[in-house]
């Protein structure tokens, strides 16, 4: 495959939907070949600050060149924050899409559970809008009220909410909602942070259900070359011959059986 190249996208709109949680548009030749669970590399204008940021595609929209990036800004003097303050007709340097997405086609004709925690529930949506299976169980794990993309995620399949101080749908986190609406699955993707796709893995495991992951880690070149980002593996690695794979190449998504985490 080409190598990927950073190009100038533009952004389109931006709002921000809940606290320190923003959602933006951006014209991109990455919305040509985009699939659900890729991710684009953004890069900031400050000089300081030299590596992207590694964002999950939310949306994909092909017909008008855009994808939609949902982010949170962890704090006053970040990247993110950089990119929170950008409007209509800003350039935003990026790269993608990125990795491999979720193989959803395997969903067809199961009962499939979509899981987003956190800031992994971004790309749940177009995973949601994109997978065609016979039932499908959107659960998605919030800290509390604040359920940014609940209404696009109830126009796209069930929807089970679970937040952590039990403001809205079931206390406790995804596998607590999974148990309180006794659902089922013959197949489950996953996005968010690690304790919780460790305990998806376990709950996959012990009801033998086909399950997909995918992993964060910090990025540097975001496109195999540094090994910054490498998890362990079941199996050996083609490119550096151990029990490694590169998140940012290899996954992000990954069976769930394959990896240590
Ligand atoms: C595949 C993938 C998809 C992601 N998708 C999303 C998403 O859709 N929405 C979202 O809000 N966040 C997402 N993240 C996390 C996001 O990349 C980090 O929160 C972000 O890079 C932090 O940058 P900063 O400018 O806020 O912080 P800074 O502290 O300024 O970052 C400093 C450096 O550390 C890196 N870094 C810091 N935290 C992380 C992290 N958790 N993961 C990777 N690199 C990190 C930054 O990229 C940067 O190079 C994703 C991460 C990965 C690996
Ligand atoms: S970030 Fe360089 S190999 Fe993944």
């Amino acid at each position: 495959m080409a190598e990927k190249r950073k190009e100038n996208a533009v952004v389109i709109s931006q709002e921000k939907i809940a606290a320190d949680i923003y959602s933006m548009w951006i014209r991109t030749e990455a919305a040509a070949t985009a699939v659900p669970g890729q991710f684009i590399s953004m890069y900031t204008n400050d000089g300081s600050k030299l590596l992207p940021r590694p964002i999950s595609i939310c949306e994909i929209d092909r017909e008008n060149g855009s994808l939609r990036v949902v982010y949170r800004v962890t704090g006053p003097d970040t990247g993110t924050a950089e990119f929170s303050r950008m409007k209509a007709g800003d350039i935003i340097p990026v790269i993608g899409p990125l990795g491999n997405g979720f193989p959803y086609g395997k969903a067809e004709g199961k009962r499939a559970f979509l899981i987003g925690g956190g800031i992994g529930v971004p790309p749940i949506l177009e995973l949601a809008k994109q997978m065609k299976c016979e039932k499908k169980q959107i659960i998605v794990g919030y800290r509390n009220a604040e359920t940014f993309l609940r209404d696009e995620f109830q126009a796209n399949g069930e929807v089970y909410i679970s937040t952590e101080d039990g403001s809205v749908g079931t206390k406790g986190n995804v596998m607590d909602a999974v148990r309180e609406n006794a659902l089922e699955a013959d197949i489950i993707y996953a996005c968010g942070p690690t304790p919780m796709l460790r305990a998806i893995k376990q709950y996959a495991q012990e009801n033998g259900i086909e399950c997909y992951i995918s992993l964060e880690e910090r990025m540097a070149c975001g496109i195999g070359a540094c090994l910054a980002c490498v998890c362990q593996s079941k199996e050996i690695d083609d490119h550096s011959h151990v029990h490694n794979k590169r998140i940012c190449k290899d996954g992000p998504v990954f069976l769930a059986a394959e990896v240590e985490i």
